[in-house]
């Protein structure tokens, strides 16, 4: 895990880190920050074993530490009319390079995160996509959350009134 030690370190990382936390800090619906991000990697590394999917586990996380970064982005009027995937995939590329990702390792990574919110039906270019976009879903709890009955996605999240992971 020495890479994701090294992204974790990293200045730009913490600095847009910090800005989706700071630009979230009165948001009642489900932040996007780096607990979100950690969830996010282990139900998304859980997934993968139970399914006996191989892959290193700092390429698993570093796709879920990044995949919502593109949220610092959400109000720059050049960026606005992408998705924060996209965005989030962008702002990833020299991260994990820094961190000594190999190119082959930051193209299925950056396409993981550029499609993880794909409807469950499309087609996803690896596993890695699939159970990342999965994972999201499945790491929102939404029972204990008092937005919960304002909530337009509450019915995407398989975890909303029961748990299962
Ligand atoms: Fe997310």
């Amino acid at each position: 895990m020495e890479r994701i030690n090294l992204l974790l370190r990293s200045s730009l990382y913490r600095d847009y880190l910090g800005k989706v936390e700071e630009k979230e800090k009165d948001r009642v619906f489900c932040k996007h920050g780096f607990n979100h991000s950690m969830e996010v990697a282990r139900l998304c590394w859980i997934f993968l074993l139970e399914n006996g999917l191989t892959y290193a586990r700092d390429v698993v996380y570093a796709a879920a530490l990044l995949h919502d970064l593109g949220r610092c982005e959400e109000d720059n009027a050049t960026v606005a009319a992408a998705c924060h995937a996209l965005r989030s995939a962008r702002l990833a590329e020299p991260l994990l390079a820094e961190a000594g990702y190999s190119l082959p390792e930051r193209k299925l990574i950056t396409d993981a995160i550029a499609e993880h919110r794909k409807g469950e039906d499309e087609v996803f270019t690896s596993h890695l996509s699939y159970f990342l976009r999965r994972a999201d879903k499945y790491s929102r709890l939404c029972g204990d959350c008092p937005a919960a009955a304002a909530c337009y996605k509450k019915d995407e999240m398989p975890q909303r009134s029961r748990l299962l992971y």
